[in-house]
Protein backbone atom coordinates (compact mmCIF):
# COMPACT_ATOMS: atom_id res chain seq x y z
CA UNK A 1 0.00 0.00 0.00
CA UNK A 2 1.46 3.40 -0.97
CA UNK A 3 0.83 5.97 1.56
CA UNK A 4 -1.28 7.97 -0.78
CA UNK A 5 -3.86 5.09 -0.59
CA UNK A 6 -3.10 4.98 3.28
CA UNK A 7 -3.88 8.47 3.66
CA UNK A 8 -6.71 8.41 1.13
CA UNK A 9 -8.47 5.90 3.08
CA UNK A 10 -8.03 8.21 6.04
CA UNK A 11 -9.66 10.88 4.77
CA UNK A 12 -12.70 8.88 3.07
CA UNK A 13 -13.67 7.30 6.62
CA UNK A 14 -13.06 10.45 8.29
CA UNK A 15 -15.79 12.10 5.65
CA UNK A 16 -18.11 9.25 6.52
CA UNK A 17 -18.16 9.94 9.87
CA UNK A 18 -19.57 13.58 9.24
CA UNK A 19 -16.35 15.79 8.81
CA UNK A 20 -16.71 16.60 5.43
CA UNK A 21 -19.34 15.15 3.58
CA UNK A 22 -19.87 17.92 0.17
CA UNK A 23 -17.38 15.11 -1.03
CA UNK A 24 -20.22 12.80 -1.69
CA UNK A 25 -23.13 15.37 -2.17
CA UNK A 26 -23.28 18.03 -5.02
CA UNK A 27 -23.29 21.73 -4.07
CA UNK A 28 -26.84 22.23 -3.54
CA UNK A 29 -28.55 18.87 -2.80
CA UNK A 30 -32.19 19.33 -1.85
CA UNK A 31 -34.91 16.80 -2.07
CA UNK A 32 -37.97 19.48 -1.31
CA UNK A 33 -40.17 20.27 -4.28
CA UNK A 34 -39.80 24.05 -4.92
CA UNK A 35 -42.65 23.63 -8.04
CA UNK A 36 -45.53 20.88 -8.47
CA UNK A 37 -47.76 20.49 -11.06
CA UNK A 38 -51.15 21.35 -10.09
CA UNK A 39 -53.39 20.78 -12.83
CA UNK A 40 -55.33 17.68 -13.49
CA UNK A 41 -53.74 14.50 -13.94
CA UNK A 42 -52.51 13.63 -17.76
CA UNK A 43 -52.64 10.13 -19.56
CA UNK A 44 -50.32 9.87 -22.71
CA UNK A 45 -51.63 6.48 -25.21
CA UNK A 46 -49.66 5.08 -27.73
CA UNK A 47 -52.11 2.56 -29.85
CA UNK A 48 -50.82 0.25 -32.53
CA UNK A 49 -48.57 2.83 -33.89
CA UNK A 50 -46.78 1.88 -37.21
CA UNK A 51 -44.45 4.52 -38.64
CA UNK A 52 -42.84 4.24 -41.93
CA UNK A 53 -39.76 5.88 -43.55
CA UNK A 54 -38.85 6.50 -46.89
CA UNK A 55 -35.56 7.25 -46.83
CA UNK A 56 -34.96 7.68 -50.98
CA UNK A 57 -37.22 10.54 -50.46
CA UNK A 58 -34.53 12.52 -48.64
CA UNK A 59 -32.23 12.43 -51.88
CA UNK A 60 -32.93 15.21 -53.59
CA UNK A 61 -34.41 15.13 -57.50
CA UNK A 62 -31.58 16.88 -59.09
CA UNK A 63 -29.33 14.21 -57.68
CA UNK A 64 -31.76 11.34 -58.56
CA UNK A 65 -31.25 12.43 -62.01
CA UNK A 66 -28.32 11.97 -62.19
CA UNK A 67 -28.61 8.46 -62.04
CA UNK A 68 -30.09 8.57 -65.67
CA UNK A 69 -32.95 6.89 -63.97
CA UNK A 70 -36.69 7.30 -65.45
CA UNK A 71 -39.48 8.12 -62.51
CA UNK A 72 -40.64 4.75 -62.19
CA UNK A 73 -37.32 2.99 -62.44
CA UNK A 74 -36.15 4.99 -59.09
CA UNK A 75 -36.89 3.00 -56.08
CA UNK A 76 -38.51 3.82 -52.82
CA UNK A 77 -36.55 3.08 -49.81
CA UNK A 78 -39.78 2.33 -47.23
CA UNK A 79 -38.63 1.16 -44.22
CA UNK A 80 -40.44 0.85 -41.41
CA UNK A 81 -39.06 2.92 -38.29
CA UNK A 82 -41.50 1.99 -35.13
CA UNK A 83 -43.78 -1.76 -35.25
CA UNK A 84 -46.96 -2.21 -33.87
CA UNK A 85 -46.30 -0.14 -30.56
CA UNK A 86 -48.58 0.11 -27.73
CA UNK A 87 -47.88 2.13 -24.33
CA UNK A 88 -49.21 4.00 -21.76
CA UNK A 89 -48.38 6.62 -19.20
CA UNK A 90 -49.75 8.88 -16.70
CA UNK A 91 -49.02 12.03 -14.21
CA UNK A 92 -46.54 10.51 -11.47
CA UNK A 93 -44.31 8.33 -13.82
CA UNK A 94 -41.37 8.51 -15.84
CA UNK A 95 -41.40 6.49 -18.73
CA UNK A 96 -37.94 5.60 -20.33
CA UNK A 97 -37.39 4.76 -23.77
CA UNK A 98 -33.99 2.89 -24.35
CA UNK A 99 -32.27 0.98 -27.04
CA UNK A 100 -29.46 0.97 -29.77
CA UNK A 101 -28.65 3.79 -32.01
CA UNK A 102 -31.22 3.82 -34.33
CA UNK A 103 -34.29 1.77 -33.17
CA UNK A 104 -36.48 4.44 -33.51
CA UNK A 105 -36.57 6.41 -30.11
CA UNK A 106 -36.51 10.30 -31.77
CA UNK A 107 -39.07 8.90 -33.91
CA UNK A 108 -41.50 7.86 -31.16
CA UNK A 109 -40.89 11.22 -29.81
CA UNK A 110 -41.28 13.24 -32.41
CA UNK A 111 -44.52 11.47 -33.76
CA UNK A 112 -45.93 11.92 -30.14
CA UNK A 113 -45.04 15.82 -30.54
CA UNK A 114 -46.24 16.16 -33.76
CA UNK A 115 -42.62 17.20 -35.19
CA UNK A 116 -41.99 13.96 -37.19
CA UNK A 117 -41.01 14.66 -41.02
CA UNK A 118 -40.33 12.70 -43.93
CA UNK A 119 -41.91 9.42 -42.48
CA UNK A 120 -45.85 8.34 -42.55
CA UNK A 121 -47.91 6.97 -39.59
CA UNK A 122 -49.35 3.82 -41.23
CA UNK A 123 -51.39 3.30 -38.42
CA UNK A 124 -52.20 3.78 -35.09
CA UNK A 125 -52.75 6.68 -33.18
CA UNK A 126 -51.39 8.74 -30.22
CA UNK A 127 -54.25 10.17 -27.31
CA UNK A 128 -52.82 12.82 -25.44
CA UNK A 129 -55.65 12.50 -22.14
CA UNK A 130 -57.98 10.64 -24.45
CA UNK A 131 -57.75 13.08 -27.71
CA UNK A 132 -55.92 12.59 -30.96
CA UNK A 133 -52.63 14.54 -30.94
CA UNK A 134 -52.67 17.67 -32.82
CA UNK A 135 -49.58 20.72 -32.43
CA UNK A 136 -52.24 22.62 -31.22
CA UNK A 137 -52.93 20.18 -28.07
CA UNK A 138 -49.35 19.23 -28.16
CA UNK A 139 -47.91 22.96 -27.89
CA UNK A 140 -50.93 23.45 -25.19
CA UNK A 141 -49.75 20.40 -22.92
CA UNK A 142 -46.56 19.41 -24.01
CA UNK A 143 -42.92 20.64 -23.38
CA UNK A 144 -40.47 19.24 -25.67
CA UNK A 145 -36.63 19.26 -24.43
CA UNK A 146 -35.01 18.28 -27.77
CA UNK A 147 -31.37 16.86 -28.02
CA UNK A 148 -29.45 20.09 -29.22
CA UNK A 149 -29.71 23.22 -27.10
CA UNK A 150 -31.15 26.14 -28.37
CA UNK A 151 -30.39 29.22 -26.33
CA UNK A 152 -29.11 32.10 -26.79
CA UNK A 153 -25.22 31.85 -25.61
CA UNK A 154 -24.10 35.64 -24.41
CA UNK A 155 -27.88 35.77 -21.97
CA UNK A 156 -26.99 34.40 -18.30
CA UNK A 157 -28.72 31.90 -16.82
CA UNK A 158 -31.20 34.04 -15.24
CA UNK A 159 -31.46 36.41 -17.73
CA UNK A 160 -32.50 33.29 -20.63
CA UNK A 161 -35.06 32.39 -17.72
CA UNK A 162 -36.52 35.97 -17.12
CA UNK A 163 -36.81 36.55 -21.07
CA UNK A 164 -38.92 33.29 -21.50
CA UNK A 165 -40.94 34.29 -18.94
CA UNK A 166 -41.78 37.77 -20.15
CA UNK A 167 -42.19 36.05 -23.35
CA UNK A 168 -44.09 32.10 -22.48
CA UNK A 169 -46.35 33.29 -19.30
CA UNK A 170 -49.71 34.75 -19.59
CA UNK A 171 -50.34 38.19 -19.87
CA UNK A 172 -52.20 38.57 -16.34
CA UNK A 173 -48.90 37.21 -14.69
CA UNK A 174 -47.74 40.62 -12.89
CA UNK A 175 -44.12 41.07 -12.51
CA UNK A 176 -43.33 39.94 -9.55
CA UNK A 177 -45.29 36.81 -10.46
CA UNK A 178 -42.73 36.42 -13.28
CA UNK A 179 -39.74 36.61 -10.95
CA UNK A 180 -41.27 34.17 -8.64
CA UNK A 181 -41.57 31.83 -11.42
CA UNK A 182 -38.04 32.24 -12.18
CA UNK A 183 -36.17 31.75 -8.36
CA UNK A 184 -38.88 28.49 -8.46
CA UNK A 185 -37.25 26.99 -11.42
CA UNK A 186 -33.68 27.96 -10.65
CA UNK A 187 -34.59 26.01 -7.35
CA UNK A 188 -35.83 22.83 -8.61
CA UNK A 189 -33.66 22.31 -11.33
CA UNK A 190 -30.68 23.32 -8.53
CA UNK A 191 -28.95 26.42 -11.17
CA UNK A 192 -28.70 29.00 -8.12
CA UNK A 193 -25.26 28.64 -8.09
CA UNK A 194 -24.83 29.64 -12.09
CA UNK A 195 -27.61 31.92 -11.93
CA UNK A 196 -25.45 34.68 -12.88
CA UNK A 197 -23.49 33.09 -15.75
CA UNK A 198 -23.53 33.24 -19.19
CA UNK A 199 -24.74 30.16 -20.61
CA UNK A 200 -22.89 29.91 -23.60
CA UNK A 201 -21.98 27.69 -26.67
CA UNK A 202 -19.10 25.52 -28.22
CA UNK A 203 -17.57 29.08 -29.33
CA UNK A 204 -18.36 31.20 -26.00
CA UNK A 205 -17.60 29.67 -22.42
CA UNK A 206 -20.47 29.63 -20.48
CA UNK A 207 -21.56 27.18 -17.61
CA UNK A 208 -20.93 23.74 -18.00
CA UNK A 209 -22.73 21.29 -19.99
CA UNK A 210 -24.52 19.30 -17.48
CA UNK A 211 -25.82 22.95 -16.29
CA UNK A 212 -26.94 24.28 -20.03
CA UNK A 213 -29.03 20.92 -20.09
CA UNK A 214 -30.38 21.72 -16.87
CA UNK A 215 -31.16 25.65 -18.45
CA UNK A 216 -33.10 23.94 -21.68
CA UNK A 217 -35.34 22.03 -19.33
CA UNK A 218 -35.91 25.05 -17.14
CA UNK A 219 -37.06 27.21 -20.09
CA UNK A 220 -39.55 24.13 -21.10
CA UNK A 221 -40.67 24.14 -17.19
CA UNK A 222 -41.09 27.84 -16.42
CA UNK A 223 -44.56 27.61 -18.20
CA UNK A 224 -45.86 24.62 -15.79
CA UNK A 225 -46.12 21.64 -18.46
CA UNK A 226 -47.95 18.97 -17.47
CA UNK A 227 -45.95 16.62 -19.68
CA UNK A 228 -42.48 17.13 -20.27
CA UNK A 229 -40.39 15.07 -23.24
CA UNK A 230 -37.21 14.54 -23.46
CA UNK A 231 -34.57 13.32 -26.05
CA UNK A 232 -31.93 12.13 -25.01
CA UNK A 233 -31.37 14.36 -22.01
CA UNK A 234 -27.99 12.72 -20.74
CA UNK A 235 -26.03 12.06 -23.95
CA UNK A 236 -22.67 14.06 -23.60
CA UNK A 237 -23.11 13.90 -19.65
CA UNK A 238 -20.26 12.34 -17.63
CA UNK A 239 -22.14 9.60 -15.34
CA UNK A 240 -22.70 11.35 -12.38
CA UNK A 241 -23.65 14.67 -13.86
CA UNK A 242 -26.56 12.12 -15.57
CA UNK A 243 -27.46 10.83 -12.43
CA UNK A 244 -28.06 13.61 -11.39
CA UNK A 245 -30.30 15.10 -14.57
CA UNK A 246 -32.42 12.11 -14.04
CA UNK A 247 -32.78 12.52 -10.20
CA UNK A 248 -34.08 15.79 -10.65
CA UNK A 249 -36.64 14.35 -13.38
CA UNK A 250 -37.65 11.76 -10.83
CA UNK A 251 -38.79 15.06 -8.74
CA UNK A 252 -40.19 16.46 -11.42
CA UNK A 253 -42.30 13.80 -12.37
CA UNK A 254 -42.98 12.79 -8.36
CA UNK A 255 -44.08 16.52 -8.86
CA UNK A 256 -47.52 14.93 -10.54
CA UNK A 257 -45.56 15.79 -13.96
CA UNK A 258 -45.66 13.12 -16.71
CA UNK A 259 -42.08 12.48 -17.85
CA UNK A 260 -41.25 10.90 -20.95
CA UNK A 261 -37.50 10.20 -22.14
CA UNK A 262 -35.46 8.53 -24.52
CA UNK A 263 -31.81 7.47 -23.30
CA UNK A 264 -29.08 5.52 -25.26
CA UNK A 265 -28.19 2.67 -22.67
CA UNK A 266 -28.21 4.40 -18.87
CA UNK A 267 -26.25 2.86 -16.48
CA UNK A 268 -27.60 0.74 -14.13
CA UNK A 269 -28.40 2.85 -10.96
CA UNK A 270 -30.10 5.64 -13.54
CA UNK A 271 -32.07 2.75 -14.52
CA UNK A 272 -33.41 1.56 -11.32
CA UNK A 273 -34.82 5.15 -11.12
CA UNK A 274 -37.36 4.74 -14.37
CA UNK A 275 -40.65 3.53 -13.39
CA UNK A 276 -41.42 2.65 -16.43
CA UNK A 277 -39.05 1.14 -19.60
CA UNK A 278 -39.83 0.63 -23.41
CA UNK A 279 -36.78 -1.83 -24.98
CA UNK A 280 -36.59 -0.91 -28.46
CA UNK A 281 -35.44 -3.12 -31.18
CA UNK A 282 -35.19 -1.79 -34.62
CA UNK A 283 -38.98 -0.44 -34.53
CA UNK A 284 -40.48 -2.88 -31.97
CA UNK A 285 -41.20 -2.70 -28.48
CA UNK A 286 -39.25 -5.86 -26.88
CA UNK A 287 -40.35 -4.81 -23.14
CA UNK A 288 -42.78 -2.86 -22.52
CA UNK A 289 -43.79 -2.55 -18.67
CA UNK A 290 -42.25 -1.28 -15.29
CA UNK A 291 -38.43 -1.17 -15.22
CA UNK A 292 -38.31 -3.38 -12.01
CA UNK A 293 -39.61 -6.01 -13.70
CA UNK A 294 -37.86 -5.90 -16.66
CA UNK A 295 -34.77 -8.78 -15.63
CA UNK A 296 -37.46 -10.74 -14.01
CA UNK A 297 -39.18 -10.87 -17.33
CA UNK A 298 -35.76 -11.81 -19.02
CA UNK A 299 -34.57 -14.49 -16.74
CA UNK A 300 -38.11 -16.59 -16.91
CA UNK A 301 -37.53 -16.16 -20.62
CA UNK A 302 -34.83 -18.00 -20.44
CA UNK A 303 -32.00 -15.07 -20.15
CA UNK A 304 -30.95 -14.01 -17.08
CA UNK A 305 -28.94 -10.95 -16.71
CA UNK A 306 -25.34 -11.98 -15.55
CA UNK A 307 -24.14 -10.59 -12.46
CA UNK A 308 -22.52 -7.64 -11.82
CA UNK A 309 -23.50 -6.91 -15.63
CA UNK A 310 -25.76 -3.21 -16.57
CA UNK A 311 -29.32 -4.74 -17.26
CA UNK A 312 -30.12 -1.82 -20.21
CA UNK A 313 -25.97 -2.69 -21.46
CA UNK A 314 -27.03 -6.77 -21.57
CA UNK A 315 -30.37 -6.82 -23.03
CA UNK A 316 -29.95 -3.78 -25.29
CA UNK A 317 -27.00 -5.39 -27.28
CA UNK A 318 -28.16 -8.47 -27.01
CA UNK A 319 -31.93 -7.74 -27.93
CA UNK A 320 -31.20 -7.38 -31.74
CA UNK A 321 -30.10 -10.65 -32.08
CA UNK A 322 -33.12 -12.59 -30.11
CA UNK A 323 -35.49 -12.13 -33.39
CA UNK A 324 -38.01 -14.91 -31.66
CA UNK A 325 -38.54 -12.54 -28.28
CA UNK A 326 -40.28 -9.94 -30.90
CA UNK A 327 -43.24 -12.32 -30.12
CA UNK A 328 -43.09 -11.74 -26.45
CA UNK A 329 -44.04 -8.14 -26.41
CA UNK A 330 -45.63 -6.67 -23.51
CA UNK A 331 -48.49 -4.39 -23.74
CA UNK A 332 -49.43 -2.25 -20.50
N1 LIG B 1 -37.27 11.20 -41.91
C1 LIG B 1 -36.54 10.11 -42.05
N2 LIG B 1 -36.04 9.78 -43.26
C2 LIG B 1 -35.31 8.68 -43.41
N3 LIG B 1 -35.02 7.82 -42.43
C3 LIG B 1 -35.47 8.08 -41.22
C4 LIG B 1 -36.26 9.24 -40.95
N4 LIG B 1 -36.60 9.26 -39.64
C5 LIG B 1 -36.04 8.16 -39.11
N5 LIG B 1 -35.37 7.45 -40.04
C6 LIG B 1 -34.69 6.16 -39.84
O1 LIG B 1 -35.43 5.47 -38.85
C7 LIG B 1 -34.56 4.82 -37.93
C8 LIG B 1 -34.82 5.34 -36.53
O2 LIG B 1 -34.30 6.65 -36.40
P1 LIG B 1 -34.28 7.44 -35.03
O3 LIG B 1 -33.70 8.79 -35.28
O4 LIG B 1 -35.63 7.40 -34.44
O5 LIG B 1 -33.28 6.53 -34.16
P2 LIG B 1 -32.80 6.73 -32.64
O6 LIG B 1 -33.24 5.53 -31.89
O7 LIG B 1 -33.24 8.06 -32.14
O8 LIG B 1 -31.23 6.67 -32.81
P3 LIG B 1 -30.08 7.49 -31.97
O9 LIG B 1 -29.95 6.80 -30.64
O10 LIG B 1 -28.84 7.28 -32.80
O11 LIG B 1 -30.51 8.93 -31.87
C9 LIG B 1 -33.15 5.07 -38.42
O12 LIG B 1 -32.75 3.96 -39.16
C10 LIG B 1 -33.28 6.30 -39.29
O13 LIG B 1 -32.34 6.29 -40.30
MG1 LIG C 1 -32.24 9.84 -31.47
Amino acid sequence: FSSDAIFSGISLKDSLNGRDTRLFSSPEEDSSLYFTYSGGQNKLEVVNLHYEVDTAAQIPWYEKLSEFKMPWEMQSGRQTAIRNLNLRVHSGQMLAVIGSSGCGKTSLLDIITCRDEGGTMTSGQVLINGKPSTPTLVRKSIAHVRQDDRLLPHLTVRETLAFVAKLRLPTHFSQAQRDQRVDDVIAELRLRQCAHTRVGNEYVRGVSGGERRRVSIAVQLLWNPGILILDEPTSGLDSFTAHNLVITLSRLAQGNRLVLLSVHQPRSDIFQIFDLVVLLSSGSAVYCGPAREMVPYFTALGHPCPRYCNPSDFYGDSVDNWWLLLLYVVPF
